[in-house]
């Protein structure tokens, strides 16, 4: 059942740092006895890292982050932690948000002040943030902050937890946000891929790009071939319950090739609901169609 879902971070790193800078200004001047230049003051962190982890997907990818800004880093952690089985954590965050008693956490409030601009990570539960971010948000005050979302999922609910984010943090600045499956980030290489697609978000960031903007470049859609299909039932294949029934693809040709299904799902006994599912095939040779996110 796990596995439906599943499918469904200084004062020692300053010296550390110092040293480094002086040996290799010793190296660049060859002057082994000249008295290297003082390093330049390091800039205080103006960002800070925060994130809710359960299982520790979320928590590599907040590393990611923290590394790439070489900000501080606050970890969301709760009194009480959830049951050690899904079927239990799936029982506790459901009465949680059905009474909308959100857990008591460990640090519920964190000093915001120095930071102009904060990144927030959370594992999708039931659609959007997990119960211990409401938490932190009924403790903290984002007003006038740049808020950077970023999540871990089963199969999606980037775009509608940062849709939330925006409605509950109307004074802050809430930007495009980042995702990534859990099974991509927990497979061997996940840290190197999310790396390099967290510095493309980054671009992405810079120039302003809206997910409207991002979903540029497809062709139209069209009634799918039987390559389409071939493509979709490898990447779907552990998505079964969600009962996906694609009905157009459209795609776009990067360094591999992105699809874009419009599909029907059904899953947990709902009504059929539109949903898009967006495939990665990568060049021949370098692997499976894999799911990137599924999402309304
Ligand atoms: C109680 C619970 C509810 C979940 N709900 C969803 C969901 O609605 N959609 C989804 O795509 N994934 C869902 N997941 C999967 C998690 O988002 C995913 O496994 C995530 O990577 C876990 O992150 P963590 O290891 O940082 O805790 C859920 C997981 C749990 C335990």
């Amino acid at each position: 059942m796990r596995k439906k879902v599943g499918l469904i971070l200084v004062a020692a790193a300053m010296c550390a740092f110092t040293a480094c800078s002086q040996e290799s200004a010793q190296s660049k001047t060859g002057e082994k006895g000249a008295q290297p230049e003082a390093a330049a003051p390091q800039a205080a962190s103006k960002s800070l890292v925060v994130y809710y982890s359960q299982t520790g997907a979320t928590k590599k990818l907040a590393e990611i982050f923290q590394k790439a800004k070489n900000a501080d880093m606050f970890e969301i952690a709760t009194v009480t932690p959830y049951p050690s089985t899904y079927d239990s954590t799936i029982a506790a965050v459901g009465a949680q948000r059905e009474s909308k008693q959100w857990p008591a956490l460990v640090n519920a409030k964190a000093d915001l002040a120095k930071y102009d601009t904060v990144y927030l990570g959370y594992p999708i539960m039931f659609g959007s943030f997990a119960p211990p971010v409401y938490t932190f948000l009924d403790s903290n005050d984002l007003s006038g902050k740049v808020v950077v979302p970023f999540c871990t999922y089963g199969s999606g609910g980037r775009k509608a937890s940062a849709a939330e984010l925006k409605t509950l943090e109307p004074n802050a600045n809430v930007t495009l946000a980042y995702g990534i499956s859990n099974k991509r980030i927990t497979a061997e290489n996940g840290a190197e891929v999310a790396a390099k697609e967290v510095e493309g978000f980054f671009a992405d960031l810079a120039t302003g790009k809206t997910d409207e903007m991002l979903m540029g470049g497809f062709t139209d859609q069209r009634a799918l071939t039987a390559e389409d299909s071939a493509v979709f039932a490898v990447a779907t294949k552990d998505y079964a319950y969600l009962k996906l029934a694609p009905l157009s693809v459209a795609t776009q040709v990067v360094a591999g090739t992105n699809y874009l299904f419009v599909c029907t799902t059904s899953g947990f006994n709902r009504p059929p609901t539109e949903t898009l599912v967006k495939i990665f095939k990568p060049l021949p040779g370098r692997g499976e169609p894999e799911l990137i996110v599924m999402e309304k």
